[in-house]
């Protein structure tokens, strides 16, 4: 069957109209021809008759075979407007339309952490993503997103496995570039014992690495594995949540600060370990809020070991059950509120009632952010630009900065 590409699904497909409804091809670009079987809605062997100008070469050499990036066969120009048209959409969906600052991309290589999979083979051992839609794991050498440093750990990876995996299952393997080595966190691995306890100790220090984690359980930590928030110098617990990519967090603090301005009293809400409270905390005074107990730890360990900083007050609470509550906003200039994908539908009721002064809203999701913004400029608020900052280069994921200002701070703007 021969179809035409008409646009790109949510995960990157292209989609066609087929004589029975959306066809779903992968690796495919708007406007592009395409002939090859359709078994159920998805075309199983496209062969493009026409490509797209927007069509290039894959940077990776294992973009044909790996899951990992879905996007490689995109000009970057493509998939950033592909990228503002996805958050453009999902506004238009709420009735809402912004101004759209210049998108940033961070660059190949970037990837600070990544999740392999991996599992012992007859003659070693198979570290890598799996195949798109598949459970074949493939060796990716060569990546092109995962930053050098990861990716130079491969060698002392493959001795864990080999030590702690198995040829029946496959475990997982985080691996984060932090200061002092890296932090490697795997799941699914032997269970521990006092021998195996010992060999995998003695990788950590034959490859320098910080700190390994065996199913929740440290198994050795030779440095701390310290990640810098500003000044600060923050260990977060393993497996805690960090932006993707050293730029990306950059660029996506760089908006929340645009964003704040010269706000001195601030609420940092869903904060992590601190990736923007620690660093506003050196301008003005903040209170962060978050709810997994050891990363609220964390923030505030790096917060009191760090000179010069004006007051930091934590607190671990539940926002989704507990939201903060409008009188607790008194006196609060600035919010920030950074939320999982789900979004903050009860936090975001609250902060409509409180009306803070100034709110910088990141997400990482449309869709959620789009609802939610909704709400706020249901009660007044000025959605006065967005900032969609492309650290998940290659992949179909969004991640945007937002600015809103509250009713009496858009009347002295305009004046
Ligand atoms: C997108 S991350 C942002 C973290 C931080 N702002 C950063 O940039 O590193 C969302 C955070 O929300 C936290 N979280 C998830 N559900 C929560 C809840 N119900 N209440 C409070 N925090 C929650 C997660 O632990 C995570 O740290």
């Amino acid at each position: 069957m021969k179809l035409t590409i008409d646009r790109l699904g949510h995960l990157g497909d292209g989609v066609a109209q087929g004589p029975e409804g959306p066809v779903f091809v992968s690796g495919m670009l708007p406007g592009e021809v395409v002939e090859g079987d359709v078994v159920g809605d998805r075309m199983t062997d496209p062969k493009i008759e026409t490509p797209s100008p927007m069509r290039v070469k894959p940077p990776c050499s294992h973009a044909r075979s790996c899951g990992g990036c879905l996007m490689q066969h995109a000009a970057d120009g493509f998939v950033a407007d592909w990228k503002l048209g996805i958050v453009q959409g999902a506004l238009q969906g709420q009735g809402l339309t912004t101004v759209f600052l210049p998108l940033q991309t961070s660059a190949p290589r970037s990837r600070r952490r990544a999740t392999f999979a991996a599992r012992r083979t007859k003659s070693g051992t198979l570290i890598g993503f799996h195949a798109r839609g598949s459970d074949t794991l493939v060796a990716i050498p060569k990546c092109q997103l995962v930053h050098p440093d990861v990716m130079a750990a491969m060698p002392g990876l493959e001795e864990l496995v080999r030590l702690g995996g198995s040829r029946s299952a496959e475990v997982s393997i985080s691996v984060t570039k932090a200061l002092g080595g890296v932090d490697v966190d795997v799941k699914g691995g032997k269970p521990l014992d006092g021998g195996l306890r010992m060999e995998l100790a003695r990788v950590v220090e034959a490859h320098a690495m910080a700190r390994l984690t065996w199913d929740g359980e440290t198994v050795a930590l030779r440095a701390h594995p310290v990640q810098m928030m500003g000044r600060a110098m923050v260990a977060p617990p393993a497996g805690a949540f960090l932006q993707a990519t050293e730029d990306g967090e950059a660029a996506l603090l760089a908006a929340v600060k645009t964003a704040l301005g010269d706000q001195k009293r601030i609420v940092d809400l869903f904060a992590g370990c601190g990736t923007f409270a620690l660093p506003l905390a050196e301008g003005a005074e903040v209170h962060a809020v978050e709810g997994d107990a050891a990363m609220v730890q964390a923030l505030d360990k790096a917060a009191r070991n760090t000179d010069g900083l004006k007051k930091v007050t934590v607190e671990v609470r539940d926002l989704f059950r507990r939201p903060l509550e409008p009188d607790e906003f008194k006196g609060i200039t600035g919010v920030v509120i950074d939320p999982p994908r789900a979004g903050a539908e009860a936090q975001i009721a609250c902060l409509a009632v409180a009306r803070p002064p100034v709110i910088a809203m990141v997400s990482c999701n449309p869709i959620t952010f789009a609802r939610d913004a909704k709400v706020l400029v249901g009660a007044g608020f000025t959605l006065d630009w967005v900032q969609v900052v492309d650290q998940f280069r290659w992949s179909a994921h969004v991640e945007l900065v937002a600015r809103f200002t509250a009713p009496h701070i858009a009347r002295n703007k305009a004046k």
